[in-house]
């Protein structure tokens, strides 16, 4: 039994990321009062991060109706349309709703917005702010949210009792707090942090994801981590070359300096990611060295790279490579989590009173494979839905709202060692990772066991747990599709185009 300091809100919003604030933004239009807990810093987030843009069919030659037909080819088979109709058309409204705010997207001199192009995209139709978007996103949100928001205030549990959310148990300065609240949602961000290397903030490891399993929450295609073809890496620590780069015509060569993209696919660099990813990984391995991409053509186009791509080339000069005579040495990384909490076209989860937004949630517009820059507009779309579904279910959760005292953890504790955040990641990255196996998918599925069930810290635990899950859930597709790559099954196959699940008796019964 709990006995913790308490506060009780309307709506919990864990995580201030683009859906998380988004949310938040129309919850407070909507009338209600809503906290939002945030890990570290406010703007500590995937969102601050975001390079390349927003794909959203505003350019004249474009549609809905087209950047549905390209989220879909490039989803793998496992798009749910209904969710991706739904992106691709309200979309438009949620990009003006920012322009509204005041985001600054790139214009034309006449003051028209400019598109770029981005892998897999039909037509140019990404709105960008020179290689930081996700900055730009960020400070407008932030600006325009004026509730509560607490930082350093950690999700660990949530309050969960017969199936019904009545709140959060967060962290708050090394100590734990009870956030009560009619109504919480998870807006926690992605997983790729889980893996050794990976373009994303310390912050993303699942959290609320792992919390919602954790608590008997139905999760959705959790075998699905998208790798992004080109990071640069020194040791460890990666950061990401904007796929827009390749849509501005960077092209990437071998150490031979032979262009190879065409072997591999009809679009050359501008092919699905995951099929970059892999021909990249490929062309390392027939040619035994690096692979490298070569900005020089976007020059040769009359656009100057510093001026274009500012952090991207002001990062690499740092470390002695200058992208206007240098080949840069680049590999793919971890970069998002397609998998996620499932939930409905207003964000509700399988638990009442519990919603997800953004990339800790599975809408299943992204199906197997996320087309580049439709993530931060799943964002905005959805966290404005969850915001209205959040509203509904308000007016009677709020009715026989009691605070709640649960349990501290629902997952037992069996095992004593303690193992490292570390020790996850390199299992994730070497055994969960691009090319996958059976045997490599067992051997992690039973060392993230024992690293589930130990007493080990709190976030190791928590990693732990999901990538478990993700290991059983990539054994369980026994083919290749999207951004699950096995190569005892390298092909697709018919009976396994479809969403799997996962739940709490999933791990139970191992
Ligand atoms: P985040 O933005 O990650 O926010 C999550 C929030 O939750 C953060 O505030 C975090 O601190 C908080 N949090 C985490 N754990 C806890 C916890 N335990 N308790 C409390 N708070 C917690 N997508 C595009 O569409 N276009 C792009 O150009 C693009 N570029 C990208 C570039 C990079 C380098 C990266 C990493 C991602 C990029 N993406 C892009 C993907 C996109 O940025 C993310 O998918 C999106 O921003 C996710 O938003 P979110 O609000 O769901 O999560
Ligand atoms: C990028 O700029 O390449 C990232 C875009 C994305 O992840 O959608």
């Amino acid at each position: 039994v709990l006995d913790l300091p308490s506060k009780t809100y309307d709506v919990v919003v864990a995580g201030s990321g683009a859906a998380g604030l988004f949310c938040a933004i129309v919850l407070r239009e909507l009338g209600l009062n809503p906290c939002v807990l945030t890990k570290t810093t406010a703007s500590e987030s995937s969102t601050n991060l975001a390079q390349g843009g927003i794909a959203v069919a505003l350019p004249q030659e474009d549609s809905p109706d087209l950047h549905f037909n390209d989220t879909l080819r490039a989803g793998a088979g496992l798009v749910v349309p209904k969710m991706a109709r739904i992106l691709t058309e309200e979309g438009v409204k949620r990009v003006v709703d920012l322009l509204r705010w005041g985001a600054r997207f790139e214009k034309e001199p006449n003051g028209v917005l400019k598109f770029t192009k981005e892998a897999a995209h039909s037509v140019p139709r990404i709105v960008y702010y020179e290689d930081r978007t996700g900055e730009e996103v960020q400070r407008t949100l932030l600006n325009r949210y004026s509730g509560e928001l607490v930082e350093g205030a950690k999700l660990r549990e949530l309050l969960v009792k017969d199936n019904r959310c009545y709140g959060v148990l967060a962290e708050v300065d090394g100590h734990l707090t009870a956030f009560y609240a009619p109504v919480t949602v998870i807006a926690t961000g992605g997983a790729a942090g889980i893996y050794l290397k990976n373009t994303n903030p310390p912050t993303s490891t699942g959290d609320g994801i792992s919390a919602a399993l954790r608590w008997g929450a139905l999760l959705q295609d959790l075998e699905f981590v998208q790798f992004h073809p080109t990071a640069f890496c020194d040791g460890e620590e990666c950061f990401l070359i904007s796929e827009a780069v390749r849509g501005e015509g960077a092209i990437l060569v071998d150490r031979h300096g032979r262009r190879f993209m065409g072997d591999y696919h009809h679009l050359w660099e501008l092919a699905p990611r995951d099929v970059v990813t892999r021909a990249i990984e490929s062309q390392k391995e027939l040619t035994n060295g690096e692979v490298y991409l070569d900005f020089r053509p976007i020059e040769r186009r009359g656009i100057d790279i510093y001026k274009r791509f500012p952090t991207i080339t002001k990062k690499l000069l740092e470390r002695g490579i200058d992208p206007k005579k240098d080949l840069v040495p680049i590999t793919p990384v971890a970069h998002y989590y397609i998998g996620g909490i499932k939930v409905d076209t207003f964000g509700r989860s399988s638990i009442e009173g519990l919603f997800a937004v953004g990339e800790a949630s599975c809408t299943g517009v992204h199906g197997a494979n996320r087309l580049a820059s439709n993530s931060l507009l799943e964002c905005f779309v959805f966290g404005n839905r969850a915001s209205y579904g959040v509203y509904r279910d308000f007016i009677y959760l709020s009715r026989d709202f009691a605070e709640v005292r649960v349990r501290a953890s629902s997952y037992p504790k069996r095992g004593h060692s303690s193992y490292t955040l570390k020790r996850v990641k390199e299992i994730m990255w070497e055994k969960v990772g691009i090319i996958r196996s059976a045997e490599r998918l067992t051997s992690a599925i039973d060392e993230l066991s024992k690293i589930a069930l130990s007493d080990s810290p709190w976030e190791v635990r928590s990693s732990a747990i999901l990538g478990l899950a993700i290991a059983v859930s990539a054994m369980r597709r026994e083919e290749s599709r999207g951004g699950h790559f096995r190569k005892d099954f390298p092909y697709e196959r018919e009976e396994f185009r479809k969403h799997s699940q996962f739940s709490l008796s999933d791990l139970e019964n191992l």
